[in-house]
């Protein structure tokens, strides 16, 4: 079966480099914080063009302790894409903060800036909730309307802040931009599949703001400030691993070409199955970091039961919108306020993506996904 993703075949390729850095780390002891964090938030915050970064536990804990360095909390509202992983709404849940789903666009399937207005509307007028944060996702990979969601969140009396789930778009950029420097504030996943993925679970925050910056080192280490003192009420305990950070720091000496093959294999793909069902968006209005090549069909088990008969894994991402997940249900908006991610969930369905694909391997994709679809 070819693989929807290489993690095992990466990990044999880079087993020499990832062997060396972990034995320094075994070598000196310091497994919590040690030096490699360090280095790698460094080498992250370069490599991003942001003023800093953080090392975390996970991408749920990057948006978890985002939200709690700025006081988000109960009563407020945090407009999140409906078409997205669940860890994207269940970070404001776990801050008591209410998640408004917003409906995203046809063409990136990204929030809507026209559907954020929309909702920012409507909690306006209602009047329970404070609108406070927007968290915008680069859903597999490709950079959402931060320009057009931050015009939007600039109107009005309070001005809304703008959050970037970037778990599944590190390495992408728009206009030579890079994800991790497009908002104030940018939350990063280095789960095994994602673009830059350690060998177990890890994440990041990246900002320019130094105050933002120390308020998410106190909150990582269960809320102690540098001084060894309580700074912060609420602080998990969410630090990267040094053992992750070892790994990823051997990780980022390859990245740039992995990249430059999955564009490759992507281009590849855009071309093969054009007309045949919706791609994703073109590389001329943003460069995506290609988490998942996810395309919609209509016969969506029909397509996937003849690429599993071909040998091609796919999987499908997402199966619902939020608001259909039992932990959401109650905060579902009107019927009709989220069409485009309904859609998407019925018919999207995700193809192998990853630097580890032979071109043999591509070309089968290709051939079978054109027969399914044809
Ligand atoms: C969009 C999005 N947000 C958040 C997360 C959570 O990241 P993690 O699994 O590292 O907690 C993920 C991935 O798993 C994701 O795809």
């Amino acid at each position: 079966m070819i693989p929807l993703f290489g993690v095992q075949r990466q990990t044999a390729r880079l087993r020499a480099a990832l062997d060396a850095r972990i034995a320094a780390v075994l070598d000196h002891g310091g497994f919590v914080l040690g030096p490699e964090v360090a280095a790698f938030e460094a080498r992250l915050a370069a490599y991003c063009g942001a003023g800093g970064a953080v090392g975390v536990g996970s991408g749920w804990s990057a948006l978890h302790i985002a939200l709690l360095a700025e006081d988000v909390g109960p009563g407020d509202a945090v407009f999140v894409p409906a078409f997205t992983f669940t860890a994207t709404a269940d970070a404001v849940v776990a801050v008591g903060a209410t998640p408004v789903f917003v409906d995203v666009a046809p063409e990136t399937l990204n929030m809507a800036p026209g559907a954020l207005a929309r909702a920012l509307e409507a909690v306006r007028r209602e009047g329970r909730l404070r609108p406070r944060h927007v968290i915008a996702v680069d859903l597999f990979g490709f950079p959402a309307d931060y320009a057009g969601l931050a015009a939007v969140a600039a109107e009005g009396p309070e001005p809304l802040r703008l959050l970037s789930d970037a778990a599944q778009s590190f390495g992408g950029s728009r206009d030579g931009v890079r994800v991790g420097a497009m908002a104030p504030v940018t939350a990063l996943s280095f789960y095994p599949t994602k673009p830059l993925g350690g060998l177990g679970d890890g994440g990041a925050i990246l900002s320019d703001d130094e105050g933002l910056l120390s308020r998410y080192r106190s909150i990582r280490n269960c809320g102690r400030g540098p001084d060894g003192l309580q700074a912060e009420p609420a602080g998990p305990t969410a630090r990267l691993d040094t053992l992750q950070a070892a790994v990823l720091l051997a990780k980022l000496d390859s990245f740039d070409a992995e990249l430059a093959r999955k564009r490759e294999i992507a281009a590849f793909y855009s071309s093969a199955l054009a007309g045949l069902a919706d791609l994703p968006p073109p590389a001329a209005e943003a460069e995506s970091a290609w988490a998942l090549y996810t395309i919609r069909c209509a016969a969506r088990d029909r397509v996937r039961a003849a690429l599993a008969e071909a040998g091609v894994a796919t999987a499908i991402y997402y199966a619902a919108p939020l608001p259909h997940h039992p932990a959401f249900r109650h905060l579902a908006p009107p019927a009709g306020a989220l069409l485009v991610a309904e859609d998407a969930a019925a018919r999207a369905l995700s193809l192998p993506m990853h630097a580890e694909l032979t071109d043999a391997e591509v070309e089968t994709v290709c051939a079978a996904a054109r027969a399914a679809l044809s």
